[in-house]
């Protein structure tokens, strides 16, 4: 599914449940040694995709371990992004001779809980929102704003090493095209990102490719 709002560089693999034979490789059982059962199997399955993904660009099976703030680290001369949300996982790379980064998010379609939206948007972006459900309102567009801000967090902070609040980009999302702006409101690499999104099967997708 997420290969749809992705462009060709980019290599991707996608899991709907948790094969029960997929391996845990050198130093990722540690990092999930204390986990519950659920994170556990996401954890293993994204990994599964990932390496399913690398293969398709040549890269030999190997762990996939978390750096500094939780982001994956991956074989030199890649880069990637990993999400999983209930009932959907999925892991995309590309080399970074093509592309400089990546962010994808997952979500489940549906209402952010109660109180989130305030947390996660701005005024502006609530007004925003309003008006796509105006026009559209079979989507949740508040899930869809919170999934583009997680795609844009996952291509700032691997590039700065920096900390990115939600309050500290503002989205525009165009339905026609399926494509959003962030405009990041804080002085860094990125003045304003481009993304895609999608809305299938009871998951909200969204990416971020550079
Ligand atoms: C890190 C974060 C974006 C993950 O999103 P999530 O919806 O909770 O979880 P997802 O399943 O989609 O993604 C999890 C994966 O993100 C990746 N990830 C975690 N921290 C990361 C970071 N600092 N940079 C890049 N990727 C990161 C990891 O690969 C992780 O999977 P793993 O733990 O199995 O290795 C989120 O937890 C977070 O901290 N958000 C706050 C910051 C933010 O979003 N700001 C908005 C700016 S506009």
């Amino acid at each position: 599914m997420i290969e749809r709002i992705l462009p060709p560089p980019v290599r991707s693999a996608h899991a709907l449940d948790d094969p029960s034979d997929a391996p845990l490789f050198p130093g990722e059982a540690e990092l999930v040694a204390t986990a519950v059962a659920k994170r556990r199997a996401e954890f293993t399955t994204v990994r599964h995709c990932a390496r399913t993904a690398l293969a398709e660009l040549g890269i030999p099976p190997g762990p996939i371990l978390r750096g500094e703030r939780g982001a994956p680290i991956w074989p030199r001369g890649i880069v990637g992004s990993l999400t999983h949300c209930a009932g959907y996982r999925a892991a995309a790379v590309a080399r970074d001779t093509e592309v400089t980064g990546i962010g994808v998010d997952a979500e489940v379609h549906g209402p952010l809980p109660d109180g989130v939206l305030d947390l996660v948007s701005l005024p502006e972006e609530r007004d925003h929102l309003a008006a796509l459900a105006a026009k559209h309102p079979e989507t949740w567009w508040e899930r869809l704003l919170f999934s583009a801000k997680e795609s844009v967090y996952k291509v700032w902070f691997p590039r700065t090493g920096e900390w990115l609040g939600f309050e500290e980009a503002t989205l525009t999302f165009t339905p026609d095209t399926g494509e959003f702006t962030a405009r990041l409101l804080r002085p860094g690499p990125f003045g304003t990102l481009t993304g895609r999104f999608l809305v299938a099967d009871g998951i909200v997708l969204t990416a971020i490719v550079l």
